[in-house]
């Protein structure tokens, strides 16, 4: 057998391999650079922007815990004006899809951001963060929600022509009414999950570990719900689906693809290890030839039941 294709076309953007850098744990790209050969990912999505420059939440606002990380950074982000002069230009450098991930506090800022992203150059699609649950009315507001996350995805699908994954909380009774409510608003893509709301507390003192009180919890500790909601999602639309949640080395990364994901975002690991993307994609690779499979899209909902 030749050398194995890893490439995935996920809603309109071609990657060379399935393997993205989540928002916010892979900053603004030039971050990694020292580790990471930017080319050899699949695609790139920059930590959440807004509008407006933002400083996120007081701290203290990470805390580890028994097998992930407790964050309420609040989405602290430059702006999309500073992110577009001075953090954009280098990441135009490489030949890997940009994506950017965006979130607003009402329909109008997420329509006014995506009318911004439209008219730049070079920007693979967005990423519509519906699910930060860090944010007082912010983001949960239209992931928790089937109708409002309906209307937020038609309302940024109406104005933009790019590629357009929406990103769903996990902090629902049921993801597949969420899902095809994002998928009917007009997503090409979906991705899932963002963090579980969570909480932690310092016994000495009987305060919460964090200063917002909750958090959004992430790492491996999360891997076995998101792979059931990604398993859900996958069988209920009909839209590419994006597994997130835990996957730190090429095993998770196989798991989300065989419950149905086309392609796979990495998150927490960065953390751990700045090279757990590059990992990844060489360890998927190794899978393929191991197992005599010649495109990774085989893998994609193979799970035998
Ligand atoms: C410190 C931190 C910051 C994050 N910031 C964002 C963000 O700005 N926008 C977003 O959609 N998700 C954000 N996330 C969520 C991740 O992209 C990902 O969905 C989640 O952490 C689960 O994946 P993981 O377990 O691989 O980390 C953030 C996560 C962490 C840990």
């Amino acid at each position: 057998m030749g050398e194995p294709n890893l490439a995935v076309e996920i809603g309109g953007i071609s990657m060379k391999n399935p393997v993205i850098a989540a928002s916010g744990t892979f900053g603004y790209g030039q971050e990694f650079a020292p580790f990471v050969d930017l080319n050899r990912l699949g695609a790139i999505i920059v930590k959440g922007l807004s509008l407006e420059p933002s400083p996120g939440n007081p701290p203290p606002r990470i805390v580890e815990t028994c097998g992930g990380m407790l964050n309420a950074i609040g989405l602290e982000n430059v702006g999309i004006e500073a992110f577009v002069r001075e953090k954009l230009p280098f990441l135009q450098t490489f030949n890997t899809p940009v994506i950017l991930n965006i979130y607003g506090r009402s329909i109008d800022e997420y329509v006014e951001l995506a009318g911004r992203i439209q008219r730049l150059d070079a920007i693979a699609g967005i990423e519509l963060n519906i699910s930060c649950p860090n944010v007082k009315a912010g983001g949960a507001f239209f992931g928790t929600d089937p109708k409002r996350a309906f209307q937020v995805t038609k309302a940024v699908r109406q104005q933009t022509e790019l590629p357009l994954i929406v990103k769903l909380s996990p902090n629902v009774t049921d993801i597949k009414t969420i899902a095809r409510s994002v998928e009917e608003g007009g997503a090409d893509a979906i991705s899932l999950i963002n963090t579980i709301t969570a909480m932690a507390v310092d016994v000495e003192n009987r305060r919460p570990r964090l200063a917002s009180i909750v958090g959004g919890l992430s790492g491996p500790a999360i891997k076995p719900v998101a792979l059931r909601m990604v398993w859900e999602t996958a069988k209920a639309v009909h839209v590419p689906v994006i597994g997130i949640g835990g996957i730190m080395d090429v095993t998770d990364a196989m798991e989300f693809l065989i419950v149905g994901a086309r392609a796979i975002q990495v998150g927490t690991a960065n953390f751990v290890d700045p090279r757990a993307t590059v990992e990844i994609v060489e360890g998927l690779k190794a899978y393929l030839i191991k197992h005599n499979i010649a495109d990774i899209g085989n893998v994609t909902g193979s799970l035998v039941t």
